[in-house]
């Protein structure tokens, strides 16, 4: 079920060491995503159990292998879920946060700077909160501190403002639009950078990205059995919102 179109999972083979995986744990892939970093778990697996996470319901296609039970859910709910299957403890929890290729390449998701699509940016399709809706609705100051701490944009106060200035006269309800209503403050040289930042801002703020993974880390601790392992993965997608 290896699945390169839906995502080229990285630092596959570090990860999948970091969890010394016992042959009949309990493994956790809270973003199963295309799969590839929970088929090297299965390939290890003997009576072990795989339990992998995934919001977006299109992960659902890249279970084609009987033994992953699929919980397409928040993985913020892992510990609820454990709980209620009666699973006291789990022996590994491996995190590959952020989007997926698959997200980045269908346009009517929104989340890449190169095509157009609605301003959604939602990960899960049951998402109540778009990119739209931020753009359209949140306050100058909420607008600037969203740029400032997930997009780390320096001129995010003059962002916020544009925004506010453009959304009287359109309603700015396109990645197009967006771009079109930022181009007074995207600078001339690097506005491929720039608007990457944009979109990793929202994209953050839209999935409450932040507070998933600081809920998921506290429930670490509770479930993760003595000598078990987390990895997380996170750098690496900074460099994919650039792809
Ligand atoms: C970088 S991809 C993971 C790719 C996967 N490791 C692979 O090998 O194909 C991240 C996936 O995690 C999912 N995801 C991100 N945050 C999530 C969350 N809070 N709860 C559940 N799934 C999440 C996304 O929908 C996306 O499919």
């Amino acid at each position: 079920m290896e699945n390169e179109a839906y995502h080229v999972p990285v630092l596959l083979q570090p990860s999948i060491d970091g969890l010394n995986i016992n042959p009949n744990g309990t493994y956790v892939d809270v973003t199963f995503g295309g799969g590839g970093h929970s088929i090297e778990i299965l390939k290890l697996l003997d009576k072990g159990k795989l339990i992998a996470f995934d919001q977006d319901t299109d992960a659902l296609a890249n279970t084609i292998d009987d033994r992953i039970l699929f919980v397409d859910q928040n993985f913020r709910f892992m510990r609820n879920f454990l709980q209620f299957n009666g699973i006291t403890h789990v022996d590994g929890i491996l995190a590959d946060l952020g989007v997926s290729s698959h997200q980045f390449n269908v346009d009517a998701r929104g989340f890449s700077t190169r095509t157009d699509g609605p301003l959604d940016m939602r990960m899960s399709q049951n998402g109540e909160k778009t990119a739209e809706h931020i753009v359209m609705t949140y306050t100058e100051d909420k607008l600037k501190q969203m740029f400032w701490l997930y997009g780390e944009l320096k001129n995010a106060g003059k962002i916020a403002r544009q925004l506010l200035l453009k959304r009287e006269e359109m309603k700015i309800d396109t990645t197009e639009k967006l771009k079109e209503a930022l181009l007074p403050v995207t600078p001339r040289y690097d506005d491929y950078r720039f608007l990457a930042q944009v979109f990793q801002a929202l994209r953050i703020e839209v999935n409450e990205e932040l507070t998933a993974l600081e809920e998921l880390l506290i429930q670490t601790i509770e479930v993760l059995a003595p000598e078990g392992q987390i990895g997380n993965y996170l750098l690496p997608q900074l460099r994919r919102q650039d792809g």
